[in-house]
């Protein structure tokens, strides 16, 4: 591109971010779960399943040919089948540009794509103009699996990367996520790696019905902005089996969380499991029933944390359950920050955070604060409810620090609660 394609480049792309963010933001309908009560760990071919080797559209696995045509030949001929089919990524390397696999798909629900080998992002980030790697959008079923990996070889832009969670005026432009969920219905990746990504590991948004499962999640902890599985506005996700190492949140819940279950999952090194940041945006969606359960924290910034921009737009967040977790020398274990990014002096947060549980959570912190509760004095937190906490700093002491809040204590307190 020369100077004047990539200023115009450059103005349709902050357009398109001015208008995504004006548009009215809407729940997806979750309707029918194709998947329920199936047993999801078996890969079988059905009888007369049509296999769409990408090698037989043009593709080379030798880590250097663009294989980007041949694997969009190859997802037309799965997407539009009269009989079941797949997408086979075979062993090898396979080196990919930013790509759309759009549907809607004709062929007999779930496609499936099975990645066996290793599939490899391009580097030059000027042809990542739709800002992510792998688009999967509108499709109604669909099913990632195979044992491969997606790797972002993410190196080089991290060095130019600006981080977004931080920047008050979203100006910034994120890094492309490796995999991006969008407008998918009845979708599962499971049994895949995901390395080094420039930006998020997995990004899902405006969905319905998602499973992520026995996913291994890499990349150093240096790495900037690299979340693992970041979700907005989307419905009945479930999050299973996972290790996710990381530079940034283990798993992020945005705007429009419903009905997110994490079971079984290892993090760290990284930020941890979160929710938010909420009240940054108008119109913000409400986050509720989430479930995070059995999880083990080793060495992250963060344990499990709810945070909030101050004085800003309003929102919600309830019916929240954080159980059985385990922490290694966590930094903050449990936290409620409504004044995020805030210096010196903030002004309440206009976000309500209410039924909230907080339920046996023990292990080892690095800060005299293990348990650290900041709430708005606008809204202040309702029903937040701590039972069998038990944190503790090598030998000494750790506390409660509480604003805005009055927690309702059960069992076994480690730091002594706030009363
Ligand atoms: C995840 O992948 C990394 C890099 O390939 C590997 O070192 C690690 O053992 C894997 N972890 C699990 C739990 O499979
Ligand atoms: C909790 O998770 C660990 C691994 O993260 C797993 O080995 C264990 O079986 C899980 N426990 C339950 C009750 O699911
Ligand atoms: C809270 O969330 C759980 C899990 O999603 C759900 O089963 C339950 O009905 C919710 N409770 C309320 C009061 O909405
Ligand atoms: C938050 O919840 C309150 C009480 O249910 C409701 O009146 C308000 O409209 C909600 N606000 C947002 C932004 O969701």
């Amino acid at each position: 591109m020369d100077m004047t394609e990539r200023v115009s480049v450059l103005i349709l792309y902050v357009a398109l971010v001015y208008h995504v963010g004006a548009a009215k933001k809407v729940m997806p309908v979750a309707g029918p779960d194709i998947y329920k009560n199936k047993n999801l760990d078996q890969d079988k071919l059905v009888p007369g399943e049509k296999i769409n080797n990408v090698i037989s559209f043009g593709a080379k696995a030798n880590g250097k040919f663009d294989c980007t045509q041949a694997f969009m030949d190859a997802w037309r001929a799965t997407c539009h089948s009269k009989v079941q089919a797949r997408l086979l990524v075979p062993v090898g390397t396979f080196v990919l540009s930013s790509m759309f696999f759009a549907g809607p798909c004709s062929t007999p629900e779930p496609v499936t794509i099975q990645v066996v080998g290793t599939i490899a992002a391009t580097t030059d980030l000027s042809e990542y103009e739709n800002n992510e790697w792998l688009l999967f959008e509108d499709v109604d079923g669909i099913k990632i699996i195979g044992g491969g990996t997606f790797d972002g070889v993410g190196k080089n832009s991290w060095k130019t990367a600006t981080n977004c969670k931080e920047d008050p005026d979203s100006t910034c432009v994120r890094n492309p996520s490796s995999i991006y969920f969008h407008r998918i219905k009845n979708g599962i990746i499971q049994n895949v790696k995901s390395t080094n990504p420039k930006g998020f590991h997995i990004f899902v948004t405006n969905c319905a019905n998602i499973r992520l499962r026995r996913l291994n999640l890499t990349a150093p902890e240096e790495s900037p902005n690299t979340d693992g599985i970041h979700i907005s506005q989307s419905i009945d996700v479930e999050v299973a089996k996972n290790t996710i190492e990381t530079g940034d949140d283990c798993i992020a819940m945005l705007h429009g969380s419903h009905q997110v279950s994490i079971n079984n999952v290892n993090c760290g090194p990284g930020h941890g499991i979160s929710i938010g940041s909420l009240g940054k945006y108008e119109e913000e969606l409400e986050v509720k029933d989430i479930r995070v359960n059995n999880v083990s924290m080793v060495g992250t910034e963060n344990g499990v944390r709810i945070k909030t921009w101050p004085d800003r737009y309003a929102g919600n967040a309830s019916n929240i359950t954080f159980s059985d977790i385990t922490m290694q020398n966590v930094k903050n274990p449990i936290v409620i920050d409504q004044e995020y990014q805030c210096s010196s002096k903030c002004k309440g947060s206009l976000v309500k955070l209410q039924d909230v549980v907080f339920s046996n959570i023990k292990g080892t912190t690095t800060s005299p604060i293990a348990v650290d509760l900041r709430c708005s004095d606008k809204f202040p937190c309702e029903s937040i409810k701590l039972e069998n906490i038990g944190l503790s700093l090598k030998s000494k002491p750790t506390g409660s620090r509480c604003a805005n809040i009055k927690p309702i204590y059960e069992g076994l307190q480690n730091p002594p609660g706030c009363l």
